[in-house]
């Protein structure tokens, strides 16, 4: 895979289209985790460091059209926050003539924010028309958004014909440590959460590459249904059950690791009265909302000897703190492992990891969900494609 990256692209001067995923959790108008938004900081320093005109270009939620809901204010607010000496302006859209002219005015080492991208369908169509418009803007292109990595979009894909496009420091750095859990080091485990089975991609390279695949979440009721278990009232995912059904006809399946044990509760409230109940035990009057201690000690043993641990979607239902032990205790455990590379991705699991001060005991948290899930599936990122392509094109024409 030969890419040009931006550790090694003459970008000294130039004006710079930086594509970041500040996709990121809001709450009443205000950025709710700042994770995404600190990851870009880096290569926007060494973009200022380089004395170029940075042009950020990313989207925000799922808008149909232009929304001020979904603008990119309170984003650039927060941006703000984090480079109080530099000059950030956010403009009202993010292709066209007066954008242009905007930018060409400014000095270089300004940052500008265009406009949420999402605000043009022709961005998820990947239209070429409207790539050749964003691309107009700049001399170079730098993909530093890699939880955006696993989308055919105009920004990610499209726009990397126009011009010489390169691999930011971020989305370097995700390929560099994600990587380590495609080839793991043995033993190796994968700690499996959430509510859906939406990565079959995962469990089938797991169970070639993994020795232990730890089932937790809700995702745990649809193996066990697919088992001809009862869950009672617990959630349970019809499309799951089926996938489920079929993972556990493979011939690896002795690789998984189901729950012994659940916290279960009458109602689904965060005050409800808890019992321990075996996991065949299940009444029908009965939600399963967390995994059980003889579960947690159960999953311990495996992940204590492991060299590499992958871990996608909380474990219990974390929100409420009476449902939140597993998750936690796992993360923590996880997090004290001596000499294993430990992993995490996923938007609810980095959420949990950050909720519990954890974050910075694994050895990389993604920024990516969707993203990190199919890159660690052994499939080939549209992002990267893109990349690879532009290589080709642009290389001994710089
Ligand atoms: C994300 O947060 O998952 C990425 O920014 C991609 O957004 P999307 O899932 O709406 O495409
Ligand atoms: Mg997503």
């Amino acid at each position: 895979m030969k890419l040009f990256s931006l550790a090694n692209f003459p970008v000294d001067g130039k004006t710079v289209l930086l594509r970041a995923d500040f996709n990121v959790p809001m709450e009443q108008g205000k950025v709710k985790d700042n994770r995404k938004i600190k990851a870009a900081l880096p290569a926007i320093q060494y973009l200022l460091h380089k004395h170029c005109k940075i042009i950020i270009a990313t989207h925000l939620g799922r808008p149909k059209g232009f929304s001020t809901q979904f603008s990119l204010k309170p984003v650039v607010k927060e941006l703000q926050k984090r480079l109080p000496k530099r000059k950030i302006v956010l403009l009202p859209d993010c292709i066209g003539k007066d954008i242009r002219e905007t930018i060409q005015k400014e000095k270089t080492q300004t940052i500008f924010v265009l406009e949420n991208l999402r605000f043009y369908k022709e961005e998820e169509q990947n239209d070429s028309f409207f790539a050749h418009s964003l691309a107009n803007l700049a001399e170079v292109y730098v993909n530093d958004a890699f939880g955006v990595s696993h989308r055919k979009h105009a920004s990610v894909d499209a726009i990397t014909q126009f011009l010489p496009s390169m691999t930011g420091l971020l989305f370097e750095k995700e390929l560099q440590e994600l990587s380590k859990g495609l080839f793991p080091e043995k033993p190796a485990v994968l700690l499996l959460g959430g509510a859906k089975l939406n990565k079959v991609g995962l469990v089938e390279q797991a169970l070639r590459k993994f020795d232990h695949l730890l089932i937790g979440g809700a995702l745990a009721f649809s193996f066990l249904k697919a088992k001809g278990i009862s869950t009672g009232l617990s959630k349970i995912d019809p499309d799951s059950i089926v996938a489920a059904a079929k993972i556990l006809q493979k011939p690896e399946a002795y690789k998984i690791i189901l729950p012994l044990d659940f916290v279960a509760a009458e109602s689904f409230s965060p005050k409800a009265k808890t019992e321990i109940v075996k996991y065949n035990q299940l009444k029908p009057n009965l939600v399963g909302l967390d995994l059980g201690p003889e579960t947690i000690s159960l999953f311990k043993k495996y992940l204590q000897p492991a060299k590499t641990v992958v871990w996608n979607g909380p474990l219990g239902y974390f929100e409420w703190s009476k449902f939140a032990v597993s998750t936690k205790e796992i993360g923590r455990f996880i997090g004290q492992l001596p000499d294993a590379i430990t992993l995490a991705g996923g938007g609810e699991t980095a959420e949990a990891l950050t909720k519990f001060h954890l974050h910075h005991t694994l050895t990389h948290v993604s920024t990516g969900g969707g993203a990190a899930v199919e890159y660690l599936s052994g499939e080939k990122l549209p992002a990267v494609a893109a990349l690879e392509r532009s290589y080709k094109k642009f290389k001994g024409k710089i």
